[in-house]
C-alpha cells in the first residue's frame, strides 16, 4: 500500500502558476480508505467543507500554517539550520575558491525549493553563516505559506526574500538549490526529474535534506511527532514521511543527472541512526568536487559517491 500524506492531498496547486484548484473531501476521504488508512480518512472528514463537498480553502490554509508552525518548532529542536551550514558553508568556500577560474560571479543565489514557511531562509539571513554576497530566495507553490513566510521575515527585517511559485520557472537562475523535507514528496520518474531540472540549469550545484531511511526513522519520527505535534495531521503526516524516505540508493541514483557528480553525506553505514534525522543528497559540477572536499576537511569522509555506498557496511 502507498503512504499518503493528507497535506499532499488538501493543498493542490496548479503547478505550472501555482493557482489553487478546488479539492473535493470525499474524493481525498475514498483514496486515503483505498490506501488502507482509515485514521488519515477520519483526519480530512472532519475538515471544513463547502455544501458542494469542497474543502474550505481558508481553514486548510490555517491548517497548514499551524502544522508549519509546529515542523518549524521540531527543525529548531533537531538543529536543522546548524545541520545545514555544516555542509552548506564548505560548499559556498568550494565557489567561492573557484570564482577567479570561470566561476560564479556575486551574489551567489541560493534558492530554496518548497521553502514553506521559510525556516531555513529565514535562519540563513539571521545568522548570515554563509557570508556576504549571498541573495536568499525561498519559493513555494503554496500562496498561504509564502505568505507567512515574507511577513515573518519582514517582522524580522531580515535580507531574503520568498516567492510564490514553482522553484523552476524563477526569472533568475540559482547557483545552488536547497530543501528540506522536500525530496520523499518526488516519487518514481518525479524525483529524477527534480534532479534533472537542476542540472539542466545553470546551477552550480544543489543540497538536499530529506529524512535519512534508517530502520529507526518511522519509529522515531512516531515518538517525536507524538510528543511534539498537536493536530492529528501534522502527526500522520510526520510519521507517514518517514515511510516515505528514499533509501540512499535510490537518492544517488536519482541525482545522478548528467553534467552532476551525485554525493552522498552520511550514508545509513557511515551513520549514527540516533542522531541522524536528516542528511542531504548533494550535486556538484565536477570542477568543485575538490575544493568541497578540501573545504570539508576531516568531514569530507563522510561524503561519498555511488561508486564508494557500494564498499559502505549497512
Ligand atoms: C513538506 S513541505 C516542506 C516545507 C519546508 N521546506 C520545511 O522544511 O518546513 C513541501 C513544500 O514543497 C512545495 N513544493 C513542491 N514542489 C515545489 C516546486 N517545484 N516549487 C516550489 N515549491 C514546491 C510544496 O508546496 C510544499 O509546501
Amino acid at each position: 500500500m502507498p503512504h499518503l500524506e493528507i497535506s499532499d492531498l488538501i493543498t493542490v496547486t496548479d503547478p505550472a502558476n501555482g493557482a489553487r484548484l478546488p479539492v473535493r473531501r470525499a474524493e481525498v476521504v475514498r483514496r486515503l480508505r483505498e490506501a488502507g488508512d482509515p485514521r488519515a480518512a477520519r483526519i480530512v472528514a472532519a475538515l471544513p467543507a463547502d455544501r458542494d463537498g469542497v474543502l474550505d480553502p481558508h481553514a486548510v490554509d490555517r491548517l497548514m500554517i499551524g502544522v508549519h508552525t509546529e515542523l518549524q518548532r521540531l527543525s529548531e529542536e533537531l538543529r536543522i539550520g546548524e545541520r545545514l551550514v555544516h555542509v552548506l558553508r564548505p560548499l559556498f568556500a568550494a565557489l567561492r575558491a573557484t570564482a577567479g577560474q570561470g566561476g560564479p560571479a556575486e551574489p551567489l543565489r541560493l534558492v530554496d525549493i518548497g521553502s514553506g514557511l521559510g525556516y531555513l531562509v529565514r535562519w540563513l539571513a539571521a545568522t548570515r553563516a554563509l557570508g556576504p554576497g549571498v541573495e536568499l530566495v525561498g519559493v513555494d507553490l503554496d500562496a498561504a505559506l509564502v505568505g507567512e513566510a515574507d511577513r515573518l521575515a519582514r517582522a524580522e527585517r531580515l535580507d531574503c526574500r520568498f516567492v510564490h511559485g514553482n522553484a523552476f520557472d524563477l526569472p533568475e537562475a540559482a547557483t545552488v538549490y536547497v530543501s528540506t523535507g522536500v525530496l520523499h514528496h518526488f516519487r518514481g520518474p518525479a524525483l529524477a526529474e527534480f534532479f534533472r531540472a537542476q542540472a539542466a540549469s545553470p546551477a552550480l550545484a544543489f543540497c538536499h535534506f530529506d529524512i535519512a531511511a534508517t530502520r529507526l526513522a518511522p519509529l522515531g519520527a512516531r515518538v517525536f511527532h507524538r510528543a511534539r505535534m498537536r493536530h492529528p495531521l501534522g502527526r500522520h503526516d510526520g510519521v507517514a514521511s518517514a515511510l516515505r524516505a528514499h533509501t540512499d540508493e535510490t537518492l544517488l541514483s536519482a541525482a545522478a543527472a548528467p553534467g552532476i557528480r551525485p554525493l552522498l553525506y552520511e550514508p545509513r553505514g557511515l551513520a549514527n541512526p540516533f542522531c541522524t534525522t536528516l542528511r542531504p543528497v548533494l550535486g556538484v559540477r565536477p570542477h568543485l568536487e575538490a575544493p568541497l572536499r578540501q573545504a570539508m576537511g576531516r568531514a569530507s569522509r563522510r561524503l561519498v559517491g555511488p561508486e564508494q555506498l557500494a564498499g559502505t557496511p549497512r
